[in-house]
């Protein structure tokens, strides 16, 4: 618990009728360096970085009434279609926030929520549906105590609470969230913005290719409950360390092949921890190996810096700037035809972080 973000005297009165509606959206993010592990309390093991996406978003709205004893707390639909599984998993998320939000129990909210990126897309969105939530909440706290600045360190630390990688999609651009001596002001509680980066990476692009839109076979949560056992867990967390330091001094500069280096060890780390979990695990797919290793000999045979991450999935984000993107078309157009035909591309980029959306 943060002592700066308890807020006992957030209480409602009675005689004030408080309603209302808000909706945000909030992009998810891709971690160049991983947060593997996680200690009690949704607590890193280790400091990450992440890009903020543009185009995979989660839409968010969030209507709230004065709660009475018949009305329901929590009403959650996806899609326009309710959800009691994830009515639940939101019941104890917002159970959780009452020492940050003493209202929360006090108003009965219904929820309405879509991602802009297709459905079952292999795409993760625990990050940029709970960044969605938190910055409805923090909002709707706004709108009660007006005199409070939307504080979006506040924001971030409530995301956390939902999912840890969504601590990170509350900023432009990138984020840290994680203690590491390398980054002023980083702290396990919260993420904070990146800024001190070459302009190359603020409009770097992430495509991924979608080889599989099967649901995982592990969740993300038991593979963060099964660093607890793994036996390179130690050495993981200090490469991890070790590793955010040295891409906070490289991405001061635009030497981009460092950088990919870096990056494609961490992706292939987060696997490799999984392959000597017990039990092992394996997220990839053939398909993935196949787009990796294009991707490598492609890299070699043009001198061009594309280079892959990859999420607690099979799906490769292909990653590159700018000014190579219609090279790096070409690649993926002749790939595409070697993959099984379900298999696409989501074209993204790094984007803006989350914004209001005006309602009528
Ligand atoms: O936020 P979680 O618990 O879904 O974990 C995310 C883990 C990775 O996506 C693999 C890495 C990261 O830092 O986002």
């Amino acid at each position: 618990m943060i002592h700066k973000f308890i807020q006992p005297q957030r209480t409602l009165s009675p005689h004030h009728h408080h309603a209302g509606h808000i909706a945000w959206q909030c992009p998810s993010n891709i971690a160049l360096i991983k947060y593997w592990g996680k200690r009690p309390g949704q607590l890193p093991e280790n400091a990450s970085i992440s890009f903020t996406l543009s185009e995979a978003r989660t839409e968010t709205k969030v209507s709230y009434t004065p709660r009475n004893e018949s009305s329901q707390w929590i009403d959650f639909r996806f899609d326009g279609t309710s959800s009691e599984a994830f009515a639940q998993r939101i019941e104890s998320y917002f159970a959780g926030l009452t020492d940050y939000f003493p209202f929360i129990t006090q108003l009965a909210f219904s929820i309405d929520s879509m991602n802009t990126f297709p459905h079952s897309s292999g795409i993760a969105s625990s990050a940029s549906a709970m960044s969605a939530l938190a910055m409805c909440l923090c909002d709707i706290e706004q709108r009660i105590w007006p005199e409070a600045e939307m504080d979006l360190q506040k924001a971030s630390f409530i995301a956390r609470l939902g999912s840890g990688s969504a601590s990170r999609s509350i900023y432009p651009s990138l984020a840290v969230w994680g203690k590491s001596d390398a980054v002023e002001g980083s702290s396990d509680e919260y993420a904070i913005p990146y800024t001190d980066v070459h302009p190359i990476y603020r409009t770097f692009h992430d495509d991924v290719l979608i080889v599989s839109a099967l649901k995982k076979s592990v969740s993300s949560s038991a593979g963060h409950a099964l660093m607890q056992s793994n036996p390179y867990a130690d050495s993981r967390y200090q490469q991890a360390r070790d590793n955010m330091k040295r891409l906070i001094e490289i991405m001061r500069t635009d030497d981009l092949h460092q950088w990919g280096q870096i990056i494609e060890s961490e992706a292939l780390s987060l696997h490799a921890l999984m392959m000597c979990s017990d039990p092992s695990y394996i997220l990839m797919k053939p398909e993935t190996l196949t787009v990796i290793e294009s991707l490598r000999n492609y890299r070699k045979a043009k001198q061009m810096p594309v280079f892959f991450t990859l999420d607690a999935g099979p799906n490769i984000h292909i990653l590159y700037p700018h000014h190579i993107q219609d090279a790096v078309q070409e690649w993926m157009k002749d790939i595409l035809t070697i993959l099984p035909d379900a298999c696409h591309c989501l074209r993204d980029r790094v984007g803006l972080g989350p914004s209001r959306i005006p309602l009528p």
